[in-house]
């Protein structure tokens, strides 16, 4: 696994402050508030459950997927619910718990159908965050690292579902998705 990343961009301790820093806005900005952590699977349960250990106060969990991926590196476009929320969001202040924000698509989705719930707030908290490749206006409330403009795995982030349970996350070397595709 190692031998096919180019480059660590992020190591597992800049990933731990990151979260460190983020789970201690979040525990400062909702306190007394019915926070609902909402996850998309399946690239942001690792940073989910590391998340969740640094908020300081209570929060529910629960699980939608969404696919706006094949099998490759770049966004087809499409975005469909495979499985839905269990718990209702009438009343509760929505945080979405989202890995990376690339294009937007996703998100943009996500938060318009949520929204249509009828949930107090609805607010976005990303680990990695790719300004650069925006192509719908979505920002994230709370953003963790910025990334540049390439393709990463590891922490939870695949390709052709691999590499989720590298600790750290980096670069692929290119030629693992031209022989691969
Ligand atoms: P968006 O709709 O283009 O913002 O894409 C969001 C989703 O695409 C993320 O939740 C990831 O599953 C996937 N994605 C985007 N960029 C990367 C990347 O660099 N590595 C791995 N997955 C990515
Ligand atoms: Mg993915």
């Amino acid at each position: 696994m190692q031998q096919d990343i180019r480059e660590i961009l992020f190591s597992q301790q800049q990933i731990a402050e990151a979260v460190r820093r983020l789970g201690a806005e979040i525990s400062r900005d909702y306190g007394g508030k019915k926070l609902m952590l909402v996850s998309v699977l399946k690239g942001a349960v690792v940073f989910l459950a590391d998340l969740m250990r640094e908020i300081k106060i209570p929060c529910s969990i629960d699980f939608m997927s969404v696919s706006s991926y094949g099998a490759g590196a770049k966004s087809s476009g499409v975005v469909k619910i495979v499985k839905d929320l269990d718990i209702p969001l009438e009343g509760l202040d929505v945080l979405i718990v989202e890995d990376i924000l690339d294009s937007g698509r996703t998100l943009n989705y996500i938060i318009g159908l949520l929204e249509s719930r009828g949930p107090s707030s609805i607010k976005v908290c990303t680990l990695f965050d790719k300004p650069d490749s925006r192509e719908v206006p979505v920002t994230a409330d709370y953003s963790g690292l910025l990334v540049p403009d390439e393709f990463i795995v590891g922490y939870g982030l695949d390709y052709n579902e691999k590499y989720r349970n590298l600790p750290y996350a980096g670069i692929l070397r290119p030629e693992v998705y031209s022989s691969n595709n």
